[in-house]
């Protein structure tokens, strides 16, 4: 079975592999401080247990996350997961957020410091939707970041998404105080085929 979800170009979202290859990979972008700078700033840094403990659960179980590195030119070069919001009531509860019933979400980080701000993001999360909208009958993408990263809202709104409603505070902390942040939505668009 290809693990490739979907692809534009030289372009590759492809499934994490349950391989060392992949946690190594992880670890080492989780902990490089562009990317802890903005994901889970509070956790302690990755280890390379902590990363088979939540990729490989996710590869093995029925976990609604769906883990993914993004290629380019057959090179990894960042990570995106995606999830049905439908699982995640609990969590919107406490952040008092509603998104579309049968709405999908996504996260996603450049791993390599050197490629940020090049258009790989909105490019992964605009392909990403069309995929989610195209194959999952998604009725919304909604994600939500922090309101004072204005790279990544500016990524993607390139890719097609807007804020949606006032901040709030995610559960997510920053020297303890949990984050205020913005959900952002790509609404579907008119007319897009389900191919379920
Ligand atoms: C957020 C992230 C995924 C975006 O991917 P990217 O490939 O760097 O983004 P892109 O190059 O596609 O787009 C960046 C946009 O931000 C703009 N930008 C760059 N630096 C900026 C800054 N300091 N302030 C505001 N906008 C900025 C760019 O001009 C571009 O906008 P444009 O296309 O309208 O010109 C990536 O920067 C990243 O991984 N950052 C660290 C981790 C992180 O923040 N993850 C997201 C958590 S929600």
């Amino acid at each position: 079975m290809s693990d490739v979800i979907t692809a534009d170009g030289n372009l590759v979202i492809r499934r994490i592999r349950d391989q060392p290859d992949d946690y190594e990979r992880m670890v080492a972008w989780r902990n490089s401080p562009h990317v802890r700078e903005w994901w889970d700033p509070d956790d302690p840094p990755l280890t390379l247990a902590g990363a088979i403990d939540e990729l490989g659960l996710r590869a093995t179980t029925d976990d609604p996350t769906t883990s993914c590195f993004i290629e380019i030119d057959g090179e990894p070069v960042g990570f995106i997961q995606f999830y049905p919001w439908d699982a995640e009531e609990e969590y919107l509860a406490t952040i008092g957020v509603s998104v579309p019933s049968g709405s999908w979400g996504l996260d996603i980080f450049i791993g390599a410091s050197g490629l940020i701000g090049q258009g790989i993001g909105a490019r992964a999360v605009r392909v990403l939707c069309d995929h989610l909208f195209a194959e999952e009958a998604a009725t919304a993408v909604a994600l939500i970041t922090e309101a004072g990263n204005a790279r990544a809202q500016a990524a993607y709104a390139r890719a097609g998404m807007h804020v949606s409603g006032a901040p709030f505070e995610d559960t997510d902390l920053r020297d303890g105080q949990r984050v205020e942040s913005v959900l952002m939505i790509h609404d579907r668009p008119a007319g897009t085929a389900d191919g379920r």
